[in-house]
């Protein structure tokens, strides 16, 4: 009873800093501390569970630990930073497969019917029901996000004809066999359960239906699924608390799947694109919509790194555009260096940071952060984006599609309506990548061809090294 006190305290503190993690997190001044919150939060909670409710296999709980925690580890250490969302994605699979593991266990459980009766099996076998259900969504999509993320299967989207109505036969057959599946579950015994097969069938259709969402969804798309398959492995791990009966797992997996929720709405609004219909899956795809590919537009004009030493030096306003092309170049700390040379030359020097640049959500933010550039110089997209005309030379720095002007002028394009960074508004913009190559997104960018906007072909750290020692 007495230990039952302290597992009840140790949980509420183990959330009190999940909450306060949370808090950290939404700041870049406090994020630091807001990880050391989410980190003792975790370790309180695993050690209360582990000494509080585990009473058997002890031996087979710490090998579990630590083969988990060494890949972990092992697997952390070893990726870059620009594979951060790809580990996420494989990260969230392992939560979705652990609620169809443990909705299973539960299922097969033998004192599953002496426990519960009445209404209290069914309430029971619904929540077993929708656990696996969300898990197995969950584990596929996230699978097929991780493939699409690192590369392994195309960015495209899949549109089957009549994908929603598929959608929506899918969700119908599944609502079926759950109601099969709470019918038939009580006439079973402790040895042979029974309401397996609607089990079994709603398993696959959620693993089917967790690929074909994912997979109708384009590339320039993929930030808002991974945010939304956050969402899901929360309410995964949620389900497996009400299985389980742990309270902790079920406020923890709330936290998870409606801030991962509030994110996906923030990143729709970024992207123009419609929430519900991300939910809904097969979004932003617009049919016979097609990928400009690199058709021509004109000529570009390239600049060396002397002008544009000598373009930064008669500035009196700059803002530098970082996106995904920094982070490959791993440039943020020659931008720093530069950031400081021309604020020292009294030049004003901010950074303009769109929502969505790079492969992350704060993916710029970190770099730049890592490189310690001040936060006070750093601005969000809309903070800025007025002021391009005051702007004497915007420096785009690896970004491409979060500066594309055709975003505003082709609605009906790949990437029609999302908000952009609009520097060409700017007196001079230069264009700092290796070649013409598209973006994440595969389409064309009209700015490259622009009156005022120059091409600084090369590396992005090369280049900026070199426009630095011409300083
Ligand atoms: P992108 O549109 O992907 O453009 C990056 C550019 O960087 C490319 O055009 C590439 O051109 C250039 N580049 C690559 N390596 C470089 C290097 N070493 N030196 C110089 N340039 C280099 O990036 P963005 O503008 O940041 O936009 C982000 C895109 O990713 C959006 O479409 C967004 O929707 C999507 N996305 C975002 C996220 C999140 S949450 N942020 C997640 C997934 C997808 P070259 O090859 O010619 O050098």
């Amino acid at each position: 009873m007495e230990f039952n006190g302290i597992l009840v305290v140790s949980y509420i503190i183990a959330t009190i800093l999940f909450i306060l993690a949370l808090g950290g997190l939404s700041h870049q001044e406090t994020a630091r501390r807001g990880n050391w919150y989410g980190i003792v939060g975790m370790a309180i909670a695993l050690a209360a569970t582990i000494w509080g409710i585990v009473t058997q296999a002890y031996v087979e709980l710490v090998v579990a630990l630590l083969i988990g925690a060494t890949i972990g580890l092992i697997a952390a250490r070893r990726v870059q930073m620009t594979q951060m969302p790809e580990l996420v994605a494989i990260l969230h699979s392992l939560v979705g497969v652990a609620a169809v593991a443990v909705g299973f266990a539960n299922f097969l459980d033998p004192g599953r019917l002496a426990h519960y009766q009445g209404i209290d099996l069914t309430i029971h076998d619904i929540e077993t029901y929708l656990g696996i259900l969300i898990g197995a969504v969950t584990f596929s999509g996230s699978v097929i996000a991780f493939g699409k993320l690192s590369g392994k299967i195309t960015s495209k989207p899949l549109v089957l004809p009549a994908r929603h109505w598929l959608n929506l036969i899918l969700l119908l057959v599944v609502i079926y066999y759950g109601y099969q599946f709470v019918v038939q579950s009580p006439t079973g015994t402790a040895e042979i359960p029974a309401g397996w097969l609607p089990l079994i069938i709603m398993t696959a259709l959620s693993l089917l239906f967790g690929i074909h969402m994912v997979m109708a969804i384009g590339g320039a798309d993929m930030p808002v699924v991974v945010s939304m398959l956050n969402s899901y492995s929360g309410w995964a791990a949620s389900a497996t608390g009400f299985m389980l009966g742990n309270d902790l797992l079920i406020v923890t997996g709330a936290l998870v799947g409606s801030s991962g929720a509030i994110l996906s709405y923030i990143m729709c609004r970024a992207m123009n694109r419609k929430f519900l219909a991300v939910i809904a899956g097969g979004f932003g795809t617009s049919e016979g919509t097609q990928l400009a590919g690199t058709e021509d537009q004109g000529e570009v004009q390239p600049i060396d790194s002397d002008e544009t030493a000598a373009l930064l030096a008669d500035a009196k306003e700059v803002m530098i555009i970082p996106g995904y092309g920094m982070a490959v170049a791993q440039a943020q700390h020659i931008v720093h260096e530069l950031t400081q040379v021309l604020r020292d030359k009294k030049v004003n020097v901010r950074f303009g940071i769109h929502p969505v640049a790079g492969r992350m959500p704060g993916h710029m933010n970190v770099l730049l952060a890592e490189a310690k550039v001040p936060y006070d110089i750093v601005f969000e997209m809309d903070e800025v984006n007025e002021d391009f005309p005051e702007v004497d030379v915007s420096i785009v720095i690896g970004a491409n599609d979060i500066v594309n002007p055709s975003a505003l002028e082709e609605p009906e394009g790949p990437i029609g309506g999302m908000p952009v960074l609009e520097c060409w508004k700017g007196k001079t913009t230069i264009v700092l990548k290796r070649s013409m190559a598209t973006g994440y997104a595969g389409v064309q960018n009209p700015l490259f061809f622009k009156e005022n906007t120059r091409m600084l072909f090369g590396d992005a750290k090369d280049s900026l090294e070199a426009v630095f020692k011409a300083l």
